[in-house]
């Protein structure tokens, strides 16, 4: 594929690529070069200390970029990958301190998206990539959305289509026994309990300093986010109007995987038609729900 071509050369130059992955867009450099990772954090506006997910190609790459991989980790990644799900594993030789933050633990993942893998497989490297957004706004899920927050500062956009999951990948550090969820996201709570045991926790607000970049503002839209109860919605919309809110409502369907999918597309929305206030009602925490659940927390509590 002559695009995919044209962003290996862009990556092997130290260049920024935004590329689609199945959870949102990535903005990818090249993991081994510390320039090139420098750069990507002075166009993602993001602190130096904060460590990105290091993108591979397969599962086979696992022991490439990583050391003394524990069962757990080679048990999720051999059920899960392709998928999003990233796993932090001890840091191997190769990936440079600017992807980690120093850190001597990397997140590595596998996406599951056609021209993700393409592009990895031919770079042969693994990729740098935190979501292709402008730091603290909403991750982007087309490449429309990365095009109006990075504008000329992306050398090129690989334009994949609406990204299929539509939340970041679930994160688990598996350098502690059990391992722990970091973030939940695209690879749900349950699936990761049954791979890897039933005594995997989640991390309550007091580990972002182990999964920093995990912020509340990291999720929100300019609105206010508030979270109100199906019952109440139309009643607390009535109140807020009457005092001349623009309001947006963001209530569940019967399907997870939809409303997970149009998320971040909805809250871009809400901002694009100058609403004031989101009022969201929670989804049912299984599946994918936890992740929006978590989302939608963390958003409500940035206001
Ligand atoms: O779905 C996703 O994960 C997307 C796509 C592009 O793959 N990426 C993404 O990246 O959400 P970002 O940078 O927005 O979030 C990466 C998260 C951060 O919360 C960071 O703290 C955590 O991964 N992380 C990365 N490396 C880590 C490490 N060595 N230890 C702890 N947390 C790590
Ligand atoms: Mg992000």
């Amino acid at each position: 594929m002559v695009e995919v071509e044209a962003a290996v050369e862009l990556l092997r130059a130290g260049g920024l690529v935004a590329f689609p992955t199945e959870t949102v867009y990535g903005l990818g450099a090249d993991a081994t070069n510390s320039d090139a990772v420098r750069h990507l954090f002075t166009v993602k506006g993001r602190p130096p200390t904060l460590p990105v997910i290091a993108h591979i190609a397969n599962t086979e790459a696992l022991d490439r970029w990583a050391v003394e991989v524990p069962a757990p980790a080679r048990a999720l990644a051999d059920a899960c990958w392709p998928g999003p799900l990233t796993l932090v594993v001890a840091r191997g030789a190769g990936i440079v301190n600017a992807v980690t933050g120093g850190r001597d633990t990397v997140g590595l993942r596998v996406p599951d998206h056609p021209l993700a893998l393409a592009l990895l497989a031919e770079f042969d490297r693994p990729v740098a990539a935190p979501s292709a957004n402008r730091f603290g706004r909403v991750s982007p899920t087309t490449a429309a959305h990365v095009r109006a927050d990075l504008r000329s500062d992306v050398d090129m956009v690989l334009d994949g289509g609406p990204c299929a999951i539509g939340v970041e990948s679930t994160i688990v550090d598996c350098t502690t026994d059990p391992p722990v969820i970091l973030r939940v996201g695209g690879t749900s709570v349950e699936t990761v309990r049954e791979v890897a045991g039933e005594a995997i926790g989640v991390a309550g607000t007091e580990a972002q300093g182990r999964a920093p970049g995990t912020l509340a503002h990291h999720y929100a839209p300019l609105a206010r986010v508030e979270i109100v109860s199906a019952q109440t919605i139309d009643a607390r919309r009535t109140q807020l109007e009457a005092t001349g809110c623009v309001v947006v409502d963001l209530e569940p369907s019967a399907d997870h995987g939809a409303d997970a999918h149009d998320l971040y597309a909805r809250l871009r929305a809400a901002d694009d038609a100058g609403a004031d206030v989101v009022l969201a009602v929670l989804p049912h925490e299984t599946g994918l729900g936890t992740a929006i659940a978590d989302r939608l927390r963390r958003a409500a509590g940035a206001s």
